[in-house]
């Protein structure tokens, strides 16, 4: 893939674009064939499939950036390139955060997929990774609700409120989850707190509205 003669600098520039994009070290994608004992590692051996996947990978970045993002550029000649970090952020594996978790949830549960949030955030919070905002609970709520299990999905939405206590979308999505079920009494208190924090909230002003009218 890379040029034969290429320079040393110019290939450990790229690798190590590889590696932080990744968030992995050299052997994520090497490897030593002949002696599993010996610490050397052998960077021209094609041991590892991640190093062929790679292969894919640049292939695919080289198409993008010459082929179809050319076609991008004769419309607007703004148009940049995508690099491996682009779509990577930091991570071999580039699910969004509230598919981490939901798929922690259904294998383990809810408890298992908060600390894994928890856990998450220690490690990733500040960097590009994952989006800690309160959105990504809600969504992973959603997908929760889904499912029809509306109690766990409370549980993780009053996480997100006790997150944060400042997010009126947070208290919405409660209000609209009490309200679904009939509690038209908590609904109401969500709702209220919604407009409270943002007295311009169109949608929870008229939900609370027509709420408190049917309660009359
Ligand atoms: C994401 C996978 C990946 C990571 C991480 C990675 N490499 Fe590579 N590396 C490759 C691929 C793929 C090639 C072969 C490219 C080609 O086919 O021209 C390669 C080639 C090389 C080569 C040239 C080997 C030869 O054929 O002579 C060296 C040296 C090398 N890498 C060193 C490193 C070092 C040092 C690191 C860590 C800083 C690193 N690589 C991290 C995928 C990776
Ligand atoms: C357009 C988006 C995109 C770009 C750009 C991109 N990748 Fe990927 N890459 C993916 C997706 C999607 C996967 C599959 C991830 C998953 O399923 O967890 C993946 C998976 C991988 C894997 C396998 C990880 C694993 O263990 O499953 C490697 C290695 C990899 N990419 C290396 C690279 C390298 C090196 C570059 C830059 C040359 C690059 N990628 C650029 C989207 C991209």
């Amino acid at each position: 893939m890379l040029p034969k003669d290429i320079s040393d600098k110019e290939l450990y520039k790229i690798m190590d674009s590889f590696t932080y994009a990744l968030g992995e070290h050299c052997n994520y994608c090497h490897g030593n064939p002949k002696d599993e004992n010996t610490k050397r590692t052998d960077f021209a051996a094609d041991v590892n499939p991640n190093k062929d996947i790679a292969r894919v990978m640049m292939k695919m970045v080289g198409n993008i950036n010459n082929n179809l993002l050319n076609d991008a550029r004769a419309i607007n000649s703004h148009i940049g390139k995508i690099e491996c970090v682009t779509c990577h952020r930091g991570s071999a594996h580039i699910d969004k955060l509230e598919d981490v978790l939901y798929e922690s949830y259904k294998k383990d549960g809810l408890d298992s997929a908060l600390k894994k949030y928890g856990d998450l955030k220690q490690q990733y919070y500040g960097s590009f990774t994952f989006d800690f905002r309160d959105h990504t609970l809600l969504s992973f709520a959603s997908k929760v609700i889904e499912d029809g299990k509306t109690d766990d999905a409370i549980k993780i939405t009053n996480k997100a409120v006790e997150l944060f206590p400042e997010s009126t979308s947070a208290y919405s999505f409660l209000g609209n989850i009490y309200m679904k079920g009939g509690n038209n009494e908590l609904a109401i208190k969500n709702f209220e707190k919604a407009v409270q924090l943002d007295p311009r909230n169109r949608f929870a002003n008229e939900i609370l509205r027509r709420l408190k009218n049917s309660e009359k």
